[in-house]
């Protein structure tokens, strides 16, 4: 067997520069209300990457669990049917247990996995979960992308070894985009698939907002600081001056738009300046900021979203208690 191989790519620097992070916050702390739910990926540094780690194990948070049972009943049957050969994972984390899963399908069927793509902005995570799937599967070829889903480079799909490919968007992540940026996500993504490629994407499912709003709220307390995280990153990245003490997190269900919102409400009145930006952002009392936004779909509202991008429907799967869906998605 030829040995494995990790390349890790940097895409571009662009997306992910202090100058883009600079202007996505100038922007999103001068909206009212100050809102910086629609650049998710800041949430993700070193730190709050292994904060989602913890998230994941937490009892309350059942979306990782769910959705892995879901892989591990139909991971083969999934490989099989779209006849995929290399794995493309669009924000794979730390390409836990339901990478495997996709990965041990891939390498048991059609000639054996020809390659897997991760794509994340945490190089860290990227890097060393690269090169354990390299001791796990002798003979894989990794190619690492450092960068930002919503404008993947090129060479992701342009490139590689020209077998059909599985891209999997998992975690529920989808959810994590608003509306506007979902469509124009998806339609870029899709822009660059060949006959055969196939799009497997996890989406949380509407459930009673006590559930939902428990994942969100542990009593552990994990995802707060996940959450207060956000507030540590513009601290370092901007030369902010925020003391995640003064703010309490929250996360309600907002059923109107089915959606779990996250927020860091002030405690008090506050003026925290922020040097790199040149400003000084006050706060009322009990004034929020929307810090994040997750998604719930149905099985009809998830098939139409990716029905909108030209795709043909080829399977929804669930766990037993219907709490996370996967949608398969095949390029006629
Ligand atoms: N796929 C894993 C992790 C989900 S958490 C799972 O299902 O458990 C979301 C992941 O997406 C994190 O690893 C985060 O670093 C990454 N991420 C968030 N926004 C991103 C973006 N804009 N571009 C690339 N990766 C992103
Ligand atoms: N994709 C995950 C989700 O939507 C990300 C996440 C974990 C998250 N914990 C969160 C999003 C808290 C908002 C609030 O569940």
């Amino acid at each position: 067997m030829t040995p494995g191989r990790l390349e890790i790519f940097h895409c571009g620097g662009c997306p992910l520069s202090t100058s883009r992070m600079a202007d996505d916050v100038r922007r999103g702390l001068s909206s009212a209300p100050k809102d910086l739910s629609p650049w998710p990926k800041y949430l993700y540094d070193g730190e709050g990457s292994h904060l989602f780690e913890e998230i994941t194990r937490l009892p309350e948070y059942y979306q990782t669990r769910a959705e892995a049972s879901i892989l591990r009943r139909r991971a083969e049957e999934i490989v099989v049917r779209t006849g995929c050969r290399e794995l493309v994972e669009l924000g794979s984390g730390a390409a836990g247990e339901k990478t495997l899963l996709l990965l041990d399908a891939l390498t048991a069927h059609n000639g054996g996995c020809a390659g897997y793509a991760p794509l994340d902005v945490s190089e860290d995570v990227l890097r060393k979960s690269g090169e354990r799937l390299l001791r796990e599967y002798p003979g894989l070829t990794v190619r690492g992308f450092v960068g930002d889903f919503e404008e993947p480079p090129e060479r992701l799909l342009a490139e590689g070894p020209g077998a059909p490919r599985l891209v999997a968007f998992l975690g529920g992540t989808i959810g994590n985009l608003t509306p506007r940026r979902r469509r124009r996500f998806l339609g870029g993504l899709v822009r660059g698939f060949r006959r055969g490629d196939a799009l497997l994407v996890g989406v949380d499912l509407v459930k009673d907002a006590r559930t939902l709003e428990a994942a969100y709220n542990d009593r552990a307390g994990i995802t707060a600081r996940f959450n207060k995280n956000l507030l540590r990153v513009i601290n370092d990245r901007l030369g902010g001056g925020f003391d995640p003490d003064l703010f309490e997190h929250r996360a309600p269900y907002v059923a109107r738009d089915s959606r779990i919102e996250m927020w860091l409400l002030s405690r008090t009145a506050q003026r925290i300046p922020v040097k790199n930006l040149g400003l000084t952002i006050s706060f009322a009392p009990g004034e929020g900021m929307r810090t994040e936004i997750s998604t719930k779909f149905t099985s009809a509202s998830a098939r139409r979203m990716l029905e909108e991008t030209g795709l043909r429907i080829a399977g929804f799967y669930t766990d037993e208690a219907r709490l996370f869906g996967l949608l398969l998605a095949v390029q006629p």
